[in-house]
């Protein structure tokens, strides 16, 4: 997968050298670039803000740089390799709600492009005139405002990389992980059995699978319940047997 992340803050984006994705990105499975928007500036100054028109506090990032470097990520022409244009991801706080789903659907993608807006914003245009030819989505991690997009991207990034062929070391993780079936997951433990005067579940270590994977059930369903009602009154009801439903 190619990555093109573009912000005023570049350097928010050394921790992406770290860990597995800094694994994924040495081993070309993902393939990520960081530009500097001011690259696409010509004033001494290297302006990418201005007042709003309207008025109202704070500053809107101006349309030029960003059509600028879209037009230099996203060229029209096709290239050699035909290479089809990328999707453009907008963090904000008027985005659609980023999710599991969203982030299987991102990792089925082969070209990703991050715009990291800051101050009060992009432009509108410039999300505008992008759609006229390529699809955008702007995305949001929660009812909350951050102060931009860059930690929204290493969120995001976080959440599709792990999902890339050969990016977990065991894969089976991604089937029992909270969220991969409409439910949280339920606890986890390990060595040692107790630990300050606290016990591993003794179902966990009695080797009856059949029990373990009940016992996993019925915690993970109990603490949906309580922690995310939300996500049980989502569930299709042919998804719950009958001992479930007893939980
Ligand atoms: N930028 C500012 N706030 C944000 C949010 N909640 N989600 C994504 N991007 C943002």
């Amino acid at each position: 997968m190619r990555v093109d992340i573009v912000s005023i803050f570049p350097e928010y984006f050394a921790p992406l050298d770290l860990s597995l994705i800094g694994k994924a990105r040495a081993n070309g499975t993902l393939r990520l670039a960081v530009h500097d928007l001011r690259l696409w500036t010509h004033d001494v100054h290297r302006t990418v803000d201005d007042t709003p028109y309207g008025g109202g506090p704070g500053m809107v990032m101006r349309p030029e740089p960003w059509g600028a470097a879209l037009d230099s990520l996203a060229p029209d022409e096709l290239s050699p390799d035909g290479h089809t244009l990328p999707r453009l991801l907008v963090p904000s706080p008027v985005g659609v709600p980023f999710s599991q789903a969203l982030a299987h659907e991102l990792a089925a993608e082969s070209h990703l492009l991050f715009a990291c807006g800051r101050y009060e914003g992009i432009d509108q245009r410039v999300l505008d005139h992008a759609a006229t030819r390529m699809r955008v989505t702007e995305v949001s991690l929660g009812d909350y405002v951050l102060f931009g997009g860059e930690v929204a991207v290493l969120v995001m990034l976080e959440a599709i990389t792990r999902l890339l062929p050969g990016v977990l070391g065991n894969a089976g993780s991604l089937d029992e992980e909270s969220h991969a079936h409409g439910l949280l997951e339920a606890p986890v433990y390990t060595k040692p059995a107790s630990w300050r005067g606290l016990e591993v579940p003794e179902v966990l270590r009695s080797g009856d699978h059949g029990r373990i994977a009940r016992w996993r059930r019925d915690e993970s369903l109990l603490r949906t319940a309580t922690r995310r009602p939300d996500m049980i009154a989502a569930l299709p009801p042919e998804s719950l047997d009958k001992r479930d439903r007893a939980t």
